[in-house]
């Protein structure tokens, strides 16, 4: 008999971790390494935040918490939506998870069966397709092509959807190509969704406030408000109040999706940490003034980043309205012969030759759906970005 499990064979590790790890390991052996592989801010969460949380574990904050989040936390969510995406939603169709991550995942097992497709844009999140196949479903990628800024096509959209379709996945800005729709293009897709009634939104809004210049952020049932009924809208705190180590996600949706999700988070983890709930609720609700720092320092350094990589020979990247990720595109590399003498014949090639030559870590394009790219975390500071591009530049010039 088997010892694991038939779910687990449908999915692959993760290759972002795997490439972090993979320059980690080099540096533990003197290698100086710079890692543009790994999708989190590097500033800390702000000290009004971290506050909150200290004063909830003298408060003795430390117990279990409803499996759906605190009440609190669950109305400065609802009072997030209302301000920020004219949504409304009550505190009973909120619900509150270990990240993003959780949340998405409890949407998927508690609504997906065997044979149900579940649409992807691809580049797509590394997550999306493996969580998808853990909960028994079926991802059905689509290509999103540089020559439409890596953005779902409404035709494109449309072919898709079967009667097996159960939800499409919308993640704008994007992880890993940092696009976003505007209000006109997500319209499009969402006048598409209204003709295919039985297809659910899955709105990936974790990026949401790392958008720039004029760029307006838009989700889903906010365009089209006749898709509130079929719409999860996801976000958290992660990214936007550098709070990834807290673990706090959240979404808004109709009641009896909420009360699945619920059931089966009772059996999982239930409430997520009450100290880190309480963290969320003051980030939510207290001064946002960080967000327009962050923004200015993110927005710097992909203006920085975009035009280096622009410079280096056989490298085209598109300009990105979010996220702190680019994706540029290296087909003209490849078949060239690297200072190693190896041949380039794929992004993957392309980012390992990469990093044993100029010691710079990047996640190749086909992991995430769609290559020959590499995608660029540009979550780290401009002298280290600078020097990156730098060796990417050489390492591209040296290519024969
Ligand atoms: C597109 C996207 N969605 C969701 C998540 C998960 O966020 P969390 O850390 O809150 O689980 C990530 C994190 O990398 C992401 O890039």
């Amino acid at each position: 008999m088997a010892f694991l499990s038939d779910a687990l064979k449908r999915v692959k590790p993760s290759a972002t971790t795997t490439i972090t790890q993979k320059g980690r390991d080099m540096q533990a052996k003197g290698r100086n390494i710079i890692s543009l592989s790994v999708g989190e801010p590097d500033f800390d969460t702000p000290d009004h935040i971290k506050a909150a949380a200290i004063d909830a574990i003298r408060r003795g904050e430390t117990k279990y918490t409803p499996v759906v989040g605190i009440p609190k936390l669950r109305e400065a969510i609802c009072g997030k939506f209302k301000r920020e995406n004219e949504l409304d939603y009550k505190s009973s169709q909120i619900i509150v998870g270990t990240g993003g991550k959780h949340v998405i995942y409890n949407a998927l097992l508690a609504t997906l069966n065997p044979g149900d497709e579940v649409i992807v844009p691809a580049p797509y999140w590394v997550s999306y397709p493996e969580m998808i196949a853990l909960c028994g479903g079926t991802p059905v990628t689509v290509d999103c092509g540089i020559e439409h800024a890596f953005k779902l096509q409404p035709g494109d959209l449309d072919r898709a959807i079967t009667k097996k379709t159960k939800w499409v996945i919308l993640n704008s800005p994007s992880n890993p190509s940092g696009a976003a729709y505007s209000r006109a293009e997500m319209k499009a897709l969402t006048d598409v969704l209204l003709r295919h009634p039985h297809v659910w939104i899955l709105t990936d809004d974790m990026y949401e406030h790392l958008v720039y210049g004029d760029f307006e952020f838009v989700t889903p049932a906010q365009v089209e408000p006749a898709l509130y009924e079929r719409t999860l809208t996801m976000n958290g705190v992660s990214k936007a109040y550098a709070m990834t180590g807290w673990r706090i996600g959240y979404a808004g949706g109709p009641e009896h999706l909420i009360r699945a999700m619920e059931t089966v988070q009772g059996h999982q983890t239930s409430g997520t940490s009450a100290i880190s709930q309480w963290a969320a609720v003051e980030a939510l609700s207290g001064p946002q003034d960080h967000l327009k720092v962050f923004r200015k320092a993110f927005e710097e350094r992909r203006d920085l980043v975009l035009s280096m990589l622009n410079q280096a020979k056989g490298i085209v990247c598109p300009k990105p309205e979010g996220a702190f990720y680019v994706y540029p595109n290296c087909a003209a590399t490849i078949g060239k012969k690297a200072p190693s003498g190896k041949t380039i014949a794929t992004d993957e090639d392309f980012v390992t030759e990469l990093l044993e030559t100029e010691g710079v870590a990047a996640v190749h394009g086909t992991a995430f759906g769609l290559g020959p790219n590499f995608r660029i975390s540009y979550a780290t500071s401009n002298a280290l970005l600078e020097e990156a591009c730098t060796k990417i530049q050489r390492f591209c010039a040296e290519l024969r």
